[in-house]
Formats: structure tokens, sequence, C-alpha cells
């Protein structure tokens, strides 16, 4: 596990944009936290690292915003409107998965097995003091590659 603590929304955002240069087509990762922890905060950061200059909002009502003006395509996902049901609704998901973008998800714990099985997760709690705390972890050897190419670019202290 890869832990960070960010003090503001620009630190938040430059940890993202940094993984947002590394990430590579097909990486998948799952943006976990409260409501209001910060996974669209850190997908605007990471959209920034990837090139793209089109604002990436919150995509809660369409679920999925595919941003193409970047090094390579962002496919951003917001599960919560979806909650329990989303096991039941294949949007075409895997389309986006093994695609050739990157897949950002929040809420990805209601797809639950239809997330693949080599996947980055960012889970971001908030600390006391109001700063974040995220906690990066890798379920198979292509997310674990990330995990070390950002450590590698971002140390931490701990
Ligand atoms: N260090 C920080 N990192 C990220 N966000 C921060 C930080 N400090 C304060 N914030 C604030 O926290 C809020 C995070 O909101 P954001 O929409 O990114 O959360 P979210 O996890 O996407 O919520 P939701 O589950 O509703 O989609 C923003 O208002 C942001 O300004
Ligand atoms: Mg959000």
């Amino acid at each position: 596990m890869l832990t960070y603590q960010t003090e503001s929304v620009d630190a938040t955002q430059d940890l993202a944009a940094r993984l947002g240069e590394l990430v590579q087509g097909g990486d998948v990762l799952c943006l976990s936290g409260d409501l209001g922890a910060g996974k669209t905060t850190f997908t605007q950061g990471l959209a920034r690292g990837l090139g793209i200059e089109e604002p990436v909002s919150s995509p809660t009502f369409t679920i999925i915003k595919e941003y193409d003006d970047g090094r390579i395509p962002l496919y951003h996902m917001d599960i919560y409107r979806l909650g329990e049901a989303a096991v039941h609704e294949d949007l075409g998901y895997d389309e986006y998965f093994y695609g050739e973008g990157v897949s950002v998800i929040e809420w990805s714990e209601y797809l639950d097995d239809l997330l693949p099985e080599d996947r980055l997760l960012a889970h971001i709690t908030i600390a006391e003091g109001g700063g974040r705390t995220l906690q990066f972890t890798a379920t198979g050897p292509r997310a674990t590659a990330r995990l070390k190419e950002l450590e590698q670019l971002c140390p931490t202290s701990h």
C-alpha cells in the first residue's frame, strides 16, 4: 500500500496529475471514499496530467463521460446513482475497461464482480484537520507497476 497525505485541493490534484502522466490505455483506477472525500477532485487532477483541457465535472447524471483531448482517452464513471442496481445493468463497461483509455470509477464498489481483476484502488478519507489521506492498493501486475512508478515520481515519507 502507498499512502499520501494532501493538505489542499491543489496538492491532491498535483498528485493525481503525476498519476495521469503515468497511466496507460487499459488501466482501471477505482476511487472510493465518502461523499465529498475528493474523488472528482482527484479525477480533475488526473485529467490535467493527461493533458485534457475540457473541464471535468461530476458525471453523476451521465454515469460515464469520455474525454478525448488528452494523451489517451479518459473514461470517467460515477456509479453512485445506480447503486446496488449497477451489477444488473451492464452498461458495456468492458468496452471501457479494456479500451484504449484509462477508466476512473467513482463508487466502483457497486460494480463488484464486473470490475477487472487487475486494478488500482485509491481510497480517500477526510483526515482530522480537513486534509485528505489517499491510500493506493494494486490488485494485479499492471496496477502494481503503476503504483511503483507513482512511488518513484512522488516519494512518500512513510
Ligand atoms: N485536500 C483536499 N483534497 C481534495 N478535496 C478537498 C481537499 N480539501 C478540501 N477538499 C474539498 O472536498 C470536496 C471534494 O469534493 P469531490 O466532489 O471531489 O468529492 P467526491 O468524492 O467526488 O464526492 P461524491 O461522492 O459526491 O462524488 C471539494 O469541495 C474540495 O474543495
Ligand atoms: Mg464525485
